[in-house]
C-alpha cells in the first residue's frame, strides 16, 4: 500500500507490565497505522528514569515491552521500532526545546502535580521537563500524528506549542503533532473497580494486564464491582457498570452485548453471568499475546537484533531532523 505522507511516533514507558489500556489507547493503533504511514514506536527507558531511578530491572522490562509491541501486531519491517535511549540525537533536541519551555507552564501540568503527589521526596527536573522529552521524541521524526490514549492529551498540547514556540523563533521546522486514536474519540480503558483507569503500577488488581493467566484474568473480572440491578427500564447505568459494558465492547462479539444490554434496559440483566461471559472472553483475547511475549521473551538475540533495526532506521530519521534544527537555530558556524 502506498504510505501515506504524515509520520506517526508513540512510546511506553517500561514501568510495568502493560495492560489493556495500553493496548486499546496505544498499541492497537499502531498495528493499523503500521499499513498506512512510516512510523516509529518506542520504549520510553529514558521517561521511565524520573519516576524508577533504580534500573536493576529495567533492561528486563525494556525487553518485555518490546516484546509486548511484537506480539500485539508490530512488524518490525514495517515500523521502526526502538529504545529511547539508543538515540542520542534525543538528547540534543531536549536541550534545545527546554529554552522554550516555561517553569509556570510544566509546574501546571497535570501529570507533573500527581506526580509530586506520588513521589514528594524526588521532584527532580526530569520530572518538570518530561513533556519537552516527550515533545523531542515526537518531533525528531518530525511526526504529526501520535497514537496515544486520553491521559496523554495534555502532553501533546504542551508539545503543539513548543513546537509553534520553536518555528516561530526559528523558522518551520516542525509540523503540529496530535493526539490519534481511530474512531472520535481518546480512549480511556477504566478499571475493574470502577475507580480510575487501568495502570501498569496503581490498582493492580482492577487491571488486566496482557501478562496475566487465565485464572487470575477470570478472578479479577468477577471481583469488579456491581449492584443488584437496576429496577427501572432504561434506566441510566452507574459508572462501574458502564465500565463493565465498555470492556464487554473491547473484546465481546457484537451479539453478546446487545444481549446484555437489553436485559439491563429490560432489569433482567445477571451480572454474574455478564462477568462469567466477560471473564471468557478476555481469556480468549489476552491469553495469545502472553504466549506470543513468551516465547519472543525466550530470543534474546532475536530482541537485540529487533533494537539494532529499529534504533538504525529512528537514527537516520533523527539526524537529518537535527541537521535542520541546527541550521534553523544559526548553530552552523563552518
Ligand atoms: P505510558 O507508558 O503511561 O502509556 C503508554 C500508552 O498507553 C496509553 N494508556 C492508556 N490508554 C487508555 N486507557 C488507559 N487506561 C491507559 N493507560 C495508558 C497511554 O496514553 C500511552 O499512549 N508519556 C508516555 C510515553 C511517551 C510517549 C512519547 C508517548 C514518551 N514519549 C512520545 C507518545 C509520544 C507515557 O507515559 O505513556
Amino acid at each position: 500500500m502506498e504510505k501515506q505522507q504524515q509520520i506517526v511516533m508513540s512510546g511506553i514507558r517500561p514501568t510495568g507490565l502493560l495492560h489493556l489500556g495500553n493496548y486499546f489507547g496505544a498499541l492497537r493503533n499502531y498495528v493499523k497505522m503500521q499499513e498506512e504511514y512510516e512510523c516509529y514506536f518506542m520504549v520510553a527507558d529514558l521517561h521511565s528514569l524520573t519516576t524508577h531511578p533504580d534500573t536493576k530491572e529495567l533492561k528486563q522490562n525494556v525487553h518485555r515491552v518490546l516484546a509486548e509491541n511484537i506480539a500485539s501486531g508490530i512488524d518490525t519491517d514495517k515500523a521502526a521500532l526502538y529504545c529511547q535511549s539508543h538515540i542520542h540525537e534525543t538528547a540534543e533536541l531536549y536541550l534545545y526545546l527546554n529554552m522554550l519551555a516555561y517553569k509556570g507552564e510544566l509546574e501546571k501540568t497535570t501529570t507533573f502535580k500527581d506526580k509530586v503527589r506520588q513521589q514528594p521526596d524526588n521532584v527532580n527536573a526530569g520530572l518538570l521537563t518530561y513533556p519537552v522529552l516527550q515533545t523531542a521524541d515526537i518531533v525528531l521524526h518530525r511526526a504529526s500524528l501520535v497514537p496515544v490514549g486520553k491521559d496523554q492529551e495534555q502532553h501533546l498540547e504542551m508539545a503543539r506549542n513548543f513546537v509553534n514556540r520553536f518555528n516561530h523563533r526559528y523558522g518551520d521546522v516542525f509540523p503540529e503533532p496530535f493526539a490519534f486514536n481511530y474512531g472520535s474519540e481518546l480512549v480511556k480503558v477504566p478499571s475493574l473497580d470502577g475507580s480510575g483507569k487501568m495502570s501498569k503500577s496503581e490498582n493492580q488488581n482492577a487491571t488486566l494486564y496482557l501478562a496475566d493467566e487465565d485464572e487470575v484474568i477470570r478472578k479479577k473480572v468477577m471481583k469488579a464491582k456491581t449492584d443488584a440491578g437496576p429496577t427501572e427500564q432504561y434506566s441510566q447505568k452507574p459508572d462501574y457498570i458502564e465500565n463493565l459494558f465498555l470492556l464487554m465492547k473491547l473484546v465481546s462479539a457484537p451479539d453478546v452485548i446487545e444481549k446484555y444490554e437489553n436485559d439491563y434496559n429490560n432489569c433482567v440483566i445477571r451480572y454474574g453471568d455478564m462477568k462469567k461471559q466477560l471473564g471468557e472472553d478476555m481469556v480468549k483475547f489476552i491469553s495469545p499475546i502472553r504466549e506470543k511475549v513468551n516465547s519472543i521473551l525466550a530470543d534474546e538475540k532475536y530482541l537485540q537484533g529487533v533494537m539494532e533495526k529499529g534504533a538504525e532506521k529512528a537514527r537516520k530519521s533523527a539526524r537529518a531532523t537535527i541537521e535542520m534544527v541546527r541550521q534553523a537555530m544559526g548553530l552552523n558556524y563552518y
